[in-house]
């Protein structure tokens, strides 16, 4: 990998209480303080503050699971770019298929929030992927251009670590089906390519990308060792802090 440092990032989807949340810091921020990789949690909005009030001096950062676009306004429910600033974010998830498939996201809205989040400074950690169905049907890499391609149309990186893919199979998320390093590597190798075209040879060499979709203690080693892979998008793994702090450690 060139000069790609390797971020290994959690995803809490609906998990924890503030609580909870606080607790899990607690214990994550001694077990990871030697790491030399870039860590980010994201939990939910409601423990966002309370966390990022607990980690601000550690190696440790902050994102959010989503955003709205708009800077402020009658949007009753959605957060904006500046709020999750304002809350000690430094990442935001975006368009993760949990989102594209229960509350309608498309690669309109996607471009959109990925558009709002580097305007205002956040990181956004792109997810992109493949259901089942597509992968059989032969469209995987067909499906993924047009997200890469939508996603993506306007932008101009300023800066490389601006910007994180996170490529996550459908199939592969929440299942235990992780996919094989061989599908990996040919998936973040074709990324790269296509991230060449839209956005440029230098940015593409430099842009992150993870791979998300069933990330254990005992498979990350395997993934890491890829040439293409730059960390992992990690979700229900993430909830405890000793599996978590494994997965770092890999
Ligand atoms: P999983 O989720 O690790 O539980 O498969 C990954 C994700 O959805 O980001």
């Amino acid at each position: 990998m060139e000069n790609r440092r390797p971020l290994i990032a959690g995803n809490w989807k609906m998990h924890k209480s503030i609580l909870e949340s606080v607790e899990f810091v607690n214990q994550l921020l001694p077990l990871v303080a030697d790491s030399l990789v870039d860590i980010m949690i994201a939990p939910p909005f409601t423990s966002l503050f309370a966390v990022s009030e607990i980690i601000k001096d550690s190696n440790v950062d902050l994102g959010a699971q989503n955003l709205f676009w708009e800077k402020n306004g009658a949007f009753t429910g959605e957060i904006s770019p500046l709020m999750l600033l304002s809350a000690g974010c430094r990442y935001v998830i975006i368009g993760h298929s949990e989102r594209r498939q229960y509350f309608g996201e498309t690669d309109e809205t996607v471009n959109k929030k990925i558009n709002a989040a580097m305007e205002a400074g956040l990181i956004p950690i792109f997810c992109i992927g493949e259901t089942e169905s597509q992968r059989e049907e032969g469209k995987t890499f067909s499906v993924l251009d047009k997200q890469i391609k939508m996603g993506l149309e306007g932008l101009t990186l300023k800066e490389d670590r601006m910007l994180v893919i996170a490529y996550e199979p459908v199939w592969a998320i929440g299942t235990g089906k992780t996919a094989l390093p061989g599908q990996v590597q040919e998936v973040h190798l074709y990324l790269r390519n296509l991230l060449e075209k839209t956005s440029g040879k230098r940015h593409a060499a430099a842009i992150r990308i993870l791979y998300g979709g069933s990330v254990k203690p005992d498979n990350i080693s395997e993934l890491m060792a890829l040439p293409d892979v730059d960390g992992a998008l990690v979700g229900g793994a993430s909830l405890n802090a000793d599996t978590f702090s494994k997965i770092i450690h890999f």
